[in-house]
């Protein structure tokens, strides 16, 4: 694919327009977040009577630059996203307007990461209530970005910006793009899930519903305005870019609106409150700004787009600019939300402590019936099943589609590999796995043995690249290039790796629970969640390296990977014995905070966790092994019809020569 040229507009108009668009969404996001004060309750959040309270500098400039933080972290994921994938580009060199998305991109990041360490000193000035040039000592707030959620959450995110900053700057291929756009959109994250979020009634819920806000929130508007530069500076590919991303742009809407949604539920405890409350009337502003979007969406698709297919961008532009107004004031709303004080719930006592760790009651004792009715629906966790089974279902129906084949068993085993992680992470089981060593080791032994099994056999990176259109010399690389770029990648290589997969396979459990992880894990829901990903992620990695049907870069020959699953099962064993003849309790504390009633002995609830991953574990590493077995006879039996056709072919050539060989050695008299 020729790499397209493009025409740029006089600099100085460029610039000082580039100025004033600037200055505008700047002075909306702010807006957005007075009027939030002015409806919510007059001004910024108060401390509670009796403590000192921050200046009114601290209280306004702080949700402020919030608010532009949330802005420039929308516009530099859209430009990420802009330059990965919206714009053309072939698999190997970015075209000229991306690569300045993304150079672009890499300014704001590295101004996002400025301004998030400007917010550390003001959320130190509010937390201590005290002035700015006071915070200003290094010693203070080191002390405070390691002691406290808050401090640390804005230096991770001021790192991971600036980290996108440098990767973005020095992309040069889509690949590149990629990796910045996921940095950026990590980097939207820590303030997110340590902020009142998580530390609210239901954090859990709270915390997961306001991930898929965020990153919605990015993702849409942060397109929606690369869009709107892009058709500002050059526009010659506007079509393919809208067209890629409008269906992002719909399901972005729906995840804002129902994350949204739950998060505003959960804080309001009962939906008459949102009439009856300061905090109400600004979720409603939301609200009302939410039908805006979607009205002019539509209008979007309506009139917009098949304007702009027939090369009129004009109505494209002027919608969105509009809507690109009506988000940037919303995302102010969001933050000047996110500072105003929720209502007081009506109940009278304080929770009890295992429900502020929890952040649900602590349950009865644990009954199947419990386990199976006891669902709490994860917003985050459905979003990316959901997501996980739809595009699996796309890529079927695109086999089926074009008349293609595909093993109904493989579909199965992706179904069932989902259900088994809705199962280890939605069900009862996910509550009672927080509350019970032995129950926790369970949901383990589902999500890093059971569901990753299945997921492997159902081969999704084979249906993804026979499904996905390959693109030809003269067209700009697309989904199928870029998930073969990702795998032969250094990193995709290293991650793939055999031996990556076994390490990380059997050193996990070690690591976990022998170092203080799993307490940790325990006691935040952020880094919980990541557990879940780390046990069905490392799981697949293993069993890919063992059975998998995907293409990845190495295979192992079929004895390595017997001795990797006999190795695996030893170092198995041996981790449930070592836990099993511990006599200190894991994550005691956390435990005794619990203060549950049932199962009072902790040592005992954690050597029946150990014996049960002891004998659960074993079981899929033998199904692997007959998998193995069944793999090696099949591949055998294949080369052997190979060699035959082989020798049909070319008359058995090979055993000629072989036989010839040894001749010539029977003919030689020895030295
Ligand atoms: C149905 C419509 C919506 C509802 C019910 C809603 C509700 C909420 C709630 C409850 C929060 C958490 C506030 C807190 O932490 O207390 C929130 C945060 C946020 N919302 Fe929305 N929202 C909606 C639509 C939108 C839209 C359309 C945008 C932007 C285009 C947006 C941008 C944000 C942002 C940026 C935050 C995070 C603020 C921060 O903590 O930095 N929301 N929203």
């Amino acid at each position: 694919m020729t790499a397209p040229t493009d025409v740029a507009p006089p600099e100085t108009a460029r610039r000082s327009a580039t100025a004033l668009w600037t200055f505008a969404a700047l002075a909306l996001a702010v807006s957005g977040v007075v009027i939030a004060f002015i409806v919510g309750a007059g001004t910024p959040r108060t401390s509670p009577s009796g403590f000192p309270e921050a200046s009114l500098l601290v209280q306004w400039a702080l949700p402020s630059a919030r608010a532009i933080i949330d802005l420039l972290a929308a516009t530099t994921v859209g430009l990420l996203l802009a330059a990965a994938a919206l714009l053309p580009s072939s698999k190997d060199l970015l075209a000229p307007a991306p690569a300045r998305a993304a150079r672009l991109a890499s300014w704001l990041a590295w101004v996002w990461a400025l301004l998030a360490l400007v917010v550390v000193v003001l959320s130190y000035a509010e937390t201590f209530a005290t002035t700015v040039t006071d915070s200003l000592g290094l010693p203070k707030l080191l002390s405070f970005v390691s002691q406290s959620n808050q401090g640390s959450a804005w230096l991770v995110a001021a790192s991971l910006a600036a980290f996108a900053g440098v990767v973005a700057r020095e992309a040069d291929r889509p690949l590149g793009a990629w990796v910045a756009l996921l940095l950026a959109l990590g980097a939207t994250l820590p303030p997110a899930v340590t902020g009142h979020a998580a530390s609210a009634g239901n954090h859990d819920l709270a915390t997961s519903s306001l991930v898929v806000h965020i990153m919605g929130v990015s993702l849409w508007v942060g397109g929606l305005l690369a869009l709107v530069w892009y058709a500002r500076t050059d526009g010659r590919f506007l079509p393919l870019a809208v067209r890629r991303f409008s269906p992002l742009a719909f399901w972005a809407f729906v995840g804002v609106g129902v994350s949204g949604a739950v998060n505003a539920l959960i804080r309001l405890g009962d939906i008459d409150v949102l009439f009856t409350t300061q905090y109400g009337a600004v979720v409603l502003i939301k609200v009302m700004a939410f039908v805006a979007l979607g009205l002019l969406g539509w209008a979007h698709r309506r009139h917009a787009l098949p304007q702009l297919d027939a090369g009129a961008p004009h109505a494209f532009a002027r919608l969105a600019a509009v809507e690109a107004a009506i988000m940037v004031f919303t995302i102010g709303v969001g933050v000047g939300l996110a500072a105003t004080a929720p209502p007081a719930s009506d109940a009278t006592e304080a929770p009890p402590p295992a429900e502020v760790l929890l952040g649900f009651p602590l349950p009865d004792a644990p009954s199947v019936l419990a386990i199976l009715t006891g669902w709490r629906l994860d917003l985050l966790v459905l979003a990316v099943l959901l997501a996980a089974g739809a595009l699996y279902g796309r890529g079927l129906l695109r086999m089926h589609r074009r008349g293609d084949r595909w093993p109904v068993g493989r579909t199965i085993a992706w179904y069932a590999g989902l259900a088994f992680v809705a199962f280890g992470t939605l069900s009862g089981l996910a509550a009672y796995g927080r509350t019970s060593f032995s129950l926790h080791m369970t949901q383990h032994m589902t999500l890093s043995m059971i569901a990753p099994l299945l997921l492997v056999l159902a081969a999704p990176i084979t249906l993804a690249l026979r499904a996905l259109p390959a693109a030809g010399s003269k067209q700009p690389a697309g989904a199928r290039e870029w998930l073969l770029a990702a795998l032969h990648s250094p990193f995709g290589r290293v991650l793939t790796h055999p031996v990556t997969a076994f390490v990380l396979f059997i050193t996990a459990p070690y690591v976990i629970y022998f170092s203080g992880i799993f307490e940790l894990a325990m006691r935040d829901h952020w880094a919980h969640q990541l557990m879940y990903v780390h046990f069905v992620l490392v799981g697949f990695l293993f069993y890919e390296s063992l059975i998998g049907l995907d293409p990845v870069p190495y295979r192992a020959s079929h004895p390595m990977r017997m001795v990797a699953i006999f190795a695996s099962l030893a170092f198995h064993a041996f981790f449930a014995v070592a836990l099993m003849s511990g006599d200190a309790v894991i994550a005691a504390t956390f435990y005794e905070t619990l203060d549950r009633d049932w199962w009072p002995d902790l040592l005992e609830d954690q050597t029946s966790g150990a014996s049960f991953a002891w004998a659960f574990g074993e079981l899929p590493g033998i199904l692997v092994l007959v998998v193995l077995l069944f793999q090696w006879s099949r591949e055998d039996d294949r080369r052997a019809r190979r060699e035959d056709r082989q020798a049909d072919r070319d008359n058995n050539a090979e055993l000629a020569a072989y036989n010839q060989m040894l001749q010539d050695r029977r003919d030689t008299p020895p030295a």
